[in-house]
């Protein structure tokens, strides 16, 4: 684990020959390895890369921001631990966030964070582990690449993505941020410049090592999860090798997951609507609406267009379509 010291020189040096972008939030970002890292987690991700080692029954929930994170950790830690935590009374989701349950490895591995206790008690986690990142495919670790572990990754449609996130900063900003239009904003991300941007090559980089290792990278749509998620649970049961027995099918334990991890009931929950965590970022925030087509409320003809054609061209040939 990295020092909690202060950046190292190495870091310091490295961050003074990466291309810089005022982004569109309350920090720089740095393009890093191809992707715009936000600068507060770039130490985080840097020694994560490093010192990460991933075990065989590790599970890594992967998404980009904004693209239904919250909800996949809780679906993923009911459906993992139904055996100790029952989800129909006293389960861990009643009285914490789905965030502090699954911590994201670039956040344990970050010098100065302090959502989570440091150095992270990484070896007295039960097993199966279970983690999430925001990290492109190519960058994560090579004992994840190598070893066993899976990944179950979710994308959203980039039009509701985008406005879930511009939503969200506008949110968490200091006050005394310029404010970017939500044109100027589109203008940034279809550039790709955004937190972990872009957002294409964050999807195409999962979609492409499911199709290549469909045993290793599960990936799902957030839309198609609303749409039939009783369908989904029972997938990424399967997927992560403990499948519901016909016992529980007819006990209705994937309908108590499902009602547990829904939207109405987490941002409902006293434990959700109060307090911060992560840099004293809302718990509430994490739930806004949850609903698919909501940036119809925001885009005007000309950005309808303007990212129409930047996603077809992007995703062009790829297979990947919303
Ligand atoms: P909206 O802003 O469109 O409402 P992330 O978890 O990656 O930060 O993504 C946040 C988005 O997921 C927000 O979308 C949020 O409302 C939605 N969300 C959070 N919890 C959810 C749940 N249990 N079911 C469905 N959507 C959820």
């Amino acid at each position: 684990m990295a020092s909690t010291e202060g950046p190292y020189e190495e870091e310091k040096l490295l961050l003074s020959t990466l291309p810089k972008d005022t982004g569109w939030q309350s920090q720089h970002l740095y393009l890093f390895q191809g992707f715009w890292c936000p600068s507060f987690h770039l130490q985080g991700v840097n020694s994560f890369q490093k010192h990460f080692q991933a075990k065989d029954n590790d599970v890594i929930v992967a998404a980009f921001p904004k693209s239904g994170t919250t909800w996949l950790k809780a679906l993923t830690f009911s459906i993992l631990n139904r055996q100790r935590f029952s989800p129909s009374h006293n389960h861990p989701l009643l009285t914490s966030i789905s965030h502090e349950l699954v911590p994201f490895l670039e956040f344990i591995f970050h010098p100065h964070n302090l959502q989570y206790k440091r150095p992270y008690p990484l070896k007295d986690m039960t097993e199966p582990r279970l983690f999430a990142t925001h990290i492109p495919f190519p960058s994560l670790s090579n004992s994840i690449k190598d070893s066993n572990c899976k990944i179950v990754y979710i994308c959203r449609n980039p039009f509701d993505t985008f406005v879930s996130a511009w939503v969200f900063f506008n949110k968490i900003k200091p006050h005394s941020l310029h404010d970017l239009t939500i044109e100027e904003s589109l203008e940034k991300y279809c550039k790709g410049i955004c937190g972990y941007g872009p957002h294409w090559d964050h999807m195409l980089g999962y979609w492409k090592q499911s199709r290549a290792t469909p045993n290793k990278v599960l990936f799902l749509k957030y839309e198609e999860l609303k749409e039939d998620v009783n369908f989904y649970v029972k997938r990424v049961a399967e997927f992560l090798d403990c499948p519901f027995t016909e016992e529980e099918e007819s006990n209705g334990v994937i309908e108590s997951i499902i009602k547990l991890c829904s939207f109405d009931k987490m941002k409902n929950l006293e434990v959700n609507k109060s307090g911060t965590i992560d840099r004293n970022i809302e718990k509430k925030y994490f739930f806004r609406k949850g609903e698919i087509g909501d940036w119809v409320n925001y885009f005007s003809p000309a950005m309808i267009d303007k990212l129409s054609k930047t996603i077809e061209e992007k995703l062009r040939g790829s297979g990947l379509s919303f």
